[in-house]
C-alpha cells in the first residue's frame, strides 16, 4: 500500500506574487489559484492586475485579490505591507518575480538606478516589511527570482548605482546576482534567527514573455527587443514550463531554505525543475553580508526588526 501523500503546501495557503499579471509571475499566480491558493497580486497597474485575475478565475479554494505595489517607490512598498498587515494575520509565500530587463538608465523616485532599485532593493525592502506576516505562518518560503545572467554578475559597491559608468546589461546581471545573494544572506539570517522562514532561489532560464520589450515607462523596446521576440518565438520555453522551478521551490517537501533551482535541459536554458549551483560570487557570504547592509542603508529598513 502506497504512504499517504504529505499534506500540500499550496492547498489553502496565502502566497504574495509580484508582477503577478504576465508572465512568469502570471503562470505561478494561475498555478498556485488551481491548487487552492488565496494569491494576492502584487502589481503596479489596476488594469492589467484585474485583466490578469479575469483570466486566472477562481478554482475550488483558490482565489485572487489585487493590491497596487510599485517597486519602484519605498512609500509605495510601506503602503502595500501596511495593507496587508492591516488584513491578512499570515503569509505562507512571497515570490518575488517581478522584474525590468536592461532598460537604459533612469531613476527610481527614491533615487535608485532603475533595475538595482526595482529588482533587487525593492524585494529586499518588501522582504523585511513582509517578514512579520512570514513568521506569524508555519514554515512560510520566500522565493526570489534570479537569472543565468547573474553568472555575469558584478556586484560593484563603489557604483552600485552606476553613476560614474552605466552599461544596461551589466546593471541587469548585477541586480540578478543581488537577487540570488538576497535570497542566500536572508535564509542566512532568517535561520540564525531561528525565525522559521526559508529562502529560496530559482530561475526560469530562457522564457518567452514581455521581459525583452520594456514598457515606455522603462524606456521602451530597442533593436535587441525585436532580437528578443524572435527569440521567444524560436528559441525560449513557454512561461507556464519557466515558471516551474519557482513552483517547485513552493512545493517540494523536500526543498530547503538556501536552495537554488533552474531548468535541466542543456546550458539550464529549458527543462523541468532541478538543482542549480549558484556561481562562485553569488555564494560568497563576505559580499553578500556588505550588500545586505548597503541595502539596508539605502532602504533604511533593518533586519529584522523592522514593522
Ligand atoms: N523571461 C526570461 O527568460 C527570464 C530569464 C531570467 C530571469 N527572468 C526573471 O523573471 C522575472 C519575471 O520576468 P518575466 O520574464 O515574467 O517578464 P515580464 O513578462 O516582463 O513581467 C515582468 C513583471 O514585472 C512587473 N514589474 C516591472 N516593474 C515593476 C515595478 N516597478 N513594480 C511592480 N511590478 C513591476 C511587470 O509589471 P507591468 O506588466 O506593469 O510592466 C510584470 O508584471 C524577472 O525578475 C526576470 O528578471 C526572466
Amino acid at each position: 500500500m502506497q504512504p499517504p501523500l504529505p499534506p500540500s503546501l499550496v492547498d489553502g495557503k496565502t502566497f504574495v506574487v509580484t508582477g503577478a499579471n504576465i508572465g512568469l509571475g502570471f503562470a505561478c499566480a494561475q498555478s498556485l489559484v488551481r491548487d487552492g491558493a488565496t494569491v494576492i497580486m502584487a502589481c503596479r497597474n489596476e488594469g492589467r492586475a484585474r485583466a490578469a485575475m479575469d483570466a486566472i478565475g477562481t478554482h475550488a479554494r483558490g482565489s485572487t485579490r489585487f493590491y497596487p505595489l510599485d517597486l519602484a517607490s519605498l512609500s509605495s512598498i510601506e503602503r502595500f505591507a501596511d495593507t496587508l498587515h492591516a488584513n491578512f494575520d499570515t503569509i505562507d509565500g512571497l515570490c518575488n518575480n517581478a522584474g525590468i530587463m536592461a532598460v537604459p538608465r533612469h531613476e527610481t523616485e527614491d533615487g535608485f538606478e532603475r533595475q538595482f532599485g526595482t529588482n533587487h532593493l525593492g524585494h529586499f525592502a518588501l522582504s523585511l516589511r513582509l517578514l512579520p506576516l512570514l513568521r506569524a505562518s508555519e514554515g512560510a518560503r520566500v522565493v526570489t527570482v534570479t537569472s543565468l545572467a547573474h553568472r555575469a554578475g558584478i556586484i560593484d559597491l563603489e557604483d552600485l548605482q552606476g553613476e560614474r559608468r552605466y552599461r544596461r546589461w551589466g546593471a541587469y546581471a548585477q541586480s540578478k546576482l543581488a537577487n540570488l545573494m538576497f535570497a542566500l544572506e536572508f535564509d542566512r539570517r532568517c535561520a540564525r534567527e531561528s525565525l522559521g522562514v526559508s529562502s529560496l532561489a530559482a530561475h526560469p532560464g530562457y522564457s518567452a514573455t514581455g521581459l525583452v520589450s520594456p514598457r515606455a515607462s522603462e524606456g521602451g523596446p530597442t533593436w535587441l527587443s525585436y532580437l528578443g521576440v524572435i527569440g521567444n518565438s524560436l528559441v525560449a520555453q513557454s512561461a507556464t514550463l519557466g515558471a516551474q522551478p519557482i513552483l517547485h521551490a513552493f512545493r517540494s517537501h523536500t526543498a530547503r531554505g538556501g536552495d537554488f533551482f533552474g531548468p535541466d535541459g542543456w546550458g539550464e536554458f529549458a527543462g523541468q525543475p532541478s538543482a542549480s549551483i549558484p556561481s562562485r560570487r553569488a555564494r560568497d557570504p563576505g559580499l553578500a553580508a556588505r550588500l545586505w547592509e548597503r541595502s539596508e542603508q539605502l532602504t533604511g529598513l533593518s533586519f529584522p526588526g523592522c514593522a
